[in-house]
C-alpha cells in the first residue's frame, strides 16, 4: 500500500467545500509565519478517509478476531464500561482542581481501592502506576525501602524463577538487584530445592506470578512463602495472572506481601498498543507506609487525596494514575460483583482446559493435570518430522483470521506456543481455532516448504521483527 506522501497530488486539498473567506480574514501576520510552508501530502479529503480507513483494517484487534495471545489477557473489553468512561462527569476535569469539586472522582479511586484489596487479601493498595511493569518497580522499590528502614543492607538479590515474564528479571536489575535464576522442576513449577539452596540473609525478595506463565498453579506455594519469608525476603506477586484466580484464592492468602495488577488485563480496559494501561500495587498491611501517595481515603463524609510523602518511594507518577482506566475497572468490578468475578476466572480457566484438549495432540509437552488460564504447546516434534517451526504455524494462523499466540516464551519450552483464550471466547470460537489448527498441521505435514513463507494476505509477510522493535522506520523523510 502507499503512503499518504506518495499519493500526495497538488492541489488536491480541499476539493469538496470551498475555501473558508474567514481564513483570509484571519490570516495571522506575516512575520507569525514560517519560512518554507511544511511537507504535507496534499490529498482529497476521501482520498484521506479511505487511506486511513484501509490503514485501520490492517490493524489486528480483539474487535477483528480471536486474539489467545498468551500471558497478554487479550480479551473482549464491554463497551458499556469505554461508556462509563467517556462520561462528562470523568473526562471534563482537571487533576489540579479542588478536592472538593471532584469528590465523585475521588471516591471512584477509593472504592476501586477497597475492591483490589478486597479481591487480592493485600492490606493497602496504590492506584498510581500506569503498567504491570511500572506497578513491578514501585513494589521492588518497597522491598528496598523495607529493606532500608530495617537498616539491612546485605540483601543484594531478587530471586526469580526461570519461568518469568521478562519484565520480572528486568524489574529486579533496573532497581540495582542482582537477579538469581531459580530452576523449574519437570513438572513446571518452582523447583523448591533449589529455592530453599537459593534462599539466604542476601535475599531481598522472590518474583513469582501464580498461576506461573506455563499456566500451572504453584501448588507448593505456602513452601514457598515459608523458604523466602524464613530467610527474611519479601515475597513479590506478579498479578498479571489474576484473571485466572479471582474469587477463588488471593495472593494475599497465598502469603505475598507485594504485589501489582495489571488491571488492563483483567479488569476489562483494553491492552496493548501502548496503553493507557494500569498497574496497581498492593502491599499487606506492614507495609502500608511504604506505597507512593497520595493515596484516596474516606473519613467524615470526605473524599479526599492524601499522604505526607513520607513513605518510602513517594510518586511514580505525575498525579494519581490512568483516571480514566480506574473508572472502566470499578465499573466491571461493580456491574459482575463478587460472584460475576469468580464467574470470568473460572471461565478464562474452563475455556483454556477446552483448546488444551483439542491442541494437545499436537504437542510434545503434556499437561498430567489441568491447566489454569493459559497453556503451552512444545512443537519441536513437529518441528523435527517436518521442518515447520512454532513460528511458521503462528505466522500462518494470520492468514486464517486469527492473532498468532505468543511464541518461544517461556524460554524453557522449544518451539513454544502458549494460549490464552480468555473468559470472553465462545466454544464455537474455540472450535472454530481447533479447526484451523486441524488444517495447519495437515498442511504442515504434506506442503511444509507452503507454511515457511506465509503469511500471503498482509502486506509484509516475515519482517525482522527485531529490526522492526529497535529500528523503526516511522518516517516518510530521512531528516
Ligand atoms: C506475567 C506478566 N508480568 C508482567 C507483565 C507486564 O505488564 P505490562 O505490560 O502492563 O507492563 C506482563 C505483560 O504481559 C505479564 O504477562
Amino acid at each position: 500500500m502507499k503512503l499518504i506522501f506518495e499519493k500526495s497530488t497538488p492541489g488536491q486539498a480541499n476539493d469538496i467545500l470551498p475555501a473558508n473567506p474567514l481564513i483570509s480574514q484571519y490570516a495571522p501576520p506575516t512575520e507569525a509565519l514560517r519560512a518554507n510552508a511544511p511537507r504535507l501530502p496534499e490529498a482529497a479529503e476521501v482520498a484521506v478517509v479511505r487511506h486511513y480507513m484501509a490503514l485501520s483494517r490492517m490493524a489486528f484487534g480483539v474487535d477483528n478476531g480471536f486474539y489467545p495471545l498468551g500471558s497478554c489477557t487479550m480479551k473482549y473489553n464491554p463497551k458499556a464500561a469505554e461508556r462509563a468512561a467517556s462520561s462528562p462527569h470523568f473526562t471534563d476535569i482537571h487533576p489540579l482542581q479542588s478536592q472538593d469539586s471532584a469528590q465523585g472522582c475521588i471516591e471512584v479511586m477509593y472504592r476501586l481501592q477497597e475492591a483490589l484489596n478486597e479481591v487480592s487479601g493485600m492490606g493497602a493498595t496504590s492506584l498510581m502506576p500506569a503498567a504491570g511493569a511500572q506497578g513491578e518497580w514501585v513494589g521492588i522499590n518497597i522491598v528496598r525501602a523495607y529493606h532500608a528502614h530495617n537498616h539491612d543492607t546485605k540483601r543484594t538479590k531478587v530471586l526469580v524463577p526461570d519461568s518469568a515474564h521478562g519484565t520480572n528479571p528486568a524489574t529486579a536489575a533496573m532497581c540495582g538487584y542482582e537477579v538469581v535464576n531459580i530452576p523449574s522442576g519437570p513438572d513446571g513449577l518452582v523447583d523448591v530445592d533449589a529455592l530453599e539452596q537459593a534462599a539466604d540473609n542476601t535475599t531481598a525478595a522472590l518474583m513469582l506470578t501464580n498461576p506461573n506463565t506455563l499456566g500451572k498453579f504453584e501448588k507448593n506455594i505456602c513452601r514457598i512463602a515459608e523458604i523466602v519469608h524464613n530467610a527474611g525476603g519479601l515475597l513479590y506477586y506478579d498479578g498479571a495472572n489474576m484473571n485466572a484466580i479471582m474469587g477463588v484464592t488471593r495472593p494475599g492468602d497465598m502469603g505475598f506481601d507485594i504485589m501489582h495488577w495489571n488491571i488492563h488485563k483483567t479488569l476489562a480496559t483494553p491492552h496493548g498498543g501502548g496503553g493507557p494501561g494500569s498497574g496497581p500495587v498492593g502491599v499487606c498491611k506492614a507495609l502500608a507506609r511504604f506505597l507512593p501517595t497520595p493515596m484516596a481515603t474516606f473519613a467524615d463524609g470526605t473524599y479526599a487525596l492524601s499522604g505526607d510523602d513520607s513513605g518510602g518511594i513517594k510518586r511514580a507518577k505525575i498525579f494519581y494514575g490512568n483516571f480514566l482506566v480506574l473508572v472502566k475497572a470499578l465499573y466491571y468490578v461493580l456491574a459482575l460483583g463478587a460472584d460475576g468475578l469468580k464467574e470470568a476466572s473460572m471461565r478464562a480457566v474452563l475455556n483454556a482446559n477446552y483448546l488444551l484438549r483439542a491442541l494437545e495432540q499436537y504437542s510434545s509437552l503434556r499437561y498430567d493435570s489441568p491447566c489454569m488460564h493459559e497453556f503451552v504447546l512444545s512443537l519441536d516434534t513437529l518441528k523435527e518430522q517436518t521442518g515447520v517451526s512454532a513460528q511458521d504455524i503462528a505466522k500462518t494462523m494470520i492468514d486464517y483470521g486469527v492473532h498468532p499466540p505468543t511464541m518461544y516464551f517461556p524460554l524453557t519450552v522449544g518451539e513454544a506456543l502458549m494460549f490464552e483464550p480468555t473468559e470472553t471466547e465462545s466454544r464455537q470460537t474455540l472450535d472454530d481455532m481447533a479447526n484451523i489448527m486441524d488444517k495447519i498441521i495437515h498442511t504442515a505435514k504434506n506442503d511444509a516448504d507452503l507454511l515457511h513463507t506465509s503469511p500471503y494476505t498482509t502486506p509484509v509477510c516475515r519482517p525482522d521483527e527485531v529490526k522492526a522493535a529497535r529500528e523503526p522506520k516511522l518516517r516518510h523523510y530521512d531528516h
